[in-house]
């Protein structure tokens, strides 16, 4: 299976849309792209047949850096499609020394934790976000 690898915020939005709404996210608003667009710093894309079947992104301001939405539409997991990419996210990540690398994920999910492992990520006992 051959996949094309895009770095680009030209992004195809409705491919991805369609996967946030599948794996049950829930697609973000027109009015919201632009702005995701602008904010985030990287944006990488897995196409085949030019739909794209997997998305993921990085914001960071030179010293703290996040990643979003990695996701892979659910006809295409556990094909090696998460991890080219996780791998096009470090190679961004790299270029730069930020002080912290940091994902959510869910914690119930031992799957999810080991994929993010391979990684090289690590759960941190430090962290809190605001209840909404
Ligand atoms: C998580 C996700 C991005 C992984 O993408 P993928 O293309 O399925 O992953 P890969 O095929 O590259 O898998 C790499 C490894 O992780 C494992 N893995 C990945 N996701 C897994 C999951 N949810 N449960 C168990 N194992 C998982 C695979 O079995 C594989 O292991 P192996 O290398 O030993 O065979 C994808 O499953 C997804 O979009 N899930 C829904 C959204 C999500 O939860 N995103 C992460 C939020 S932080």
């Amino acid at each position: 299976m051959t996949y094309q690898i895009k770095i680009s915020k030209d992004i195809n939005i409705q491919d991805i849309n369609e996967i946030l709404d599948l794996i049950g996210w829930g697609a973000y608003l027109e009015d919201q792209w632009p702005i995701i667009k602008d904010k985030s710093t990287f944006m990488v894309e897995v196409l085949q047949d030019n739909k794209t079947i997997g998305f993921a992104r990085v914001v960071d301001d030179t010293r703290m850096c996040m990643i979003y939405d990695v996701c892979v539409h659910p006809r295409f997991q556990k094909k090696g499609i998460g991890t080219l990419l996780m791998q096009e996210v470090l190679k961004y990540i790299n270029d730069y020394n930020f002080a912290t690398i940091s994902l959510f994920y869910d914690m119930n999910n031992k799957g999810l934790e080991n994929f993010y492992r391979k990684f090289g990520f690590e759960l941190i006992p430090n962290a809190m976000r605001l209840k909404k």
